[in-house]
């Protein structure tokens, strides 16, 4: 009985630390994410830009924001359609540059608005995830 019991007690160990090991391995990032996450360390550094109306910060990090788009980890995906929102998002991202030369804060944020948008708009369309979650949600309208 004791025999049994120690043997359930080490199978539940077995099965959690699989699960262990199991989200381990799905958490792990892809070269490919840990160079897109990089958007979001700049884009913090934009809004912090923004709102305390540092302009050289939008502007540096709206520089590098476009340098990625120029790497081929960020051509990797040669779709048309992905490289035409990569151009609309590049426009935008100019714009916001051009709004932080000129020290214009609300001309800036409306530009930064639009490069939000072509984030989402982006993913929407060619991350999976999202993907198939927009595809969902238009479906049930
Ligand atoms: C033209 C397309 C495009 C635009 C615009 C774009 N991204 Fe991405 N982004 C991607 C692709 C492709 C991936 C990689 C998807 C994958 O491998 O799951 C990605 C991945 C990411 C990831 C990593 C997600 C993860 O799974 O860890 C983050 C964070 C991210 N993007 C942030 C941003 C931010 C912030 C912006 C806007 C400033 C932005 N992206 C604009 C295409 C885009």
């Amino acid at each position: 009985m004791k025999a049994k019991w120690i043997s359930s007690v080490v199978l539940a160990t077995l099965v959690v630390s699989g699960l262990f090991a199991a989200d381990v391995v799905q958490k792990k990032m892809s070269p490919t994410e840990i160079f897109m996450r990089q958007k979001l360390g700049y884009s913090e550094k934009i809004v912090e830009g923004i709102t305390l109306e540092n302009y050289d910060l939008v502007i540096s990090n709206g520089y590098r924001l476009m340098l990625m788009t120029q790497s081929n980890v960020w051509v990797e995906t040669k779709d048309a359609v992905y490289l035409e929102k990569t151009a609309h998002y590049r426009g935008d991202v100019v714009a916001m540059v051009d709004a932080a030369r000129a020290s214009n804060t609300w001309d800036v944020l409306t530009a930064y608005t639009k490069v939000t948008a072509d984030c989402v708009d982006c993913h929407q369309t060619f991350r999976r995830e999202q993907h198939v979650k927009s595809v969902e949600k238009s479906q049930k309208k």
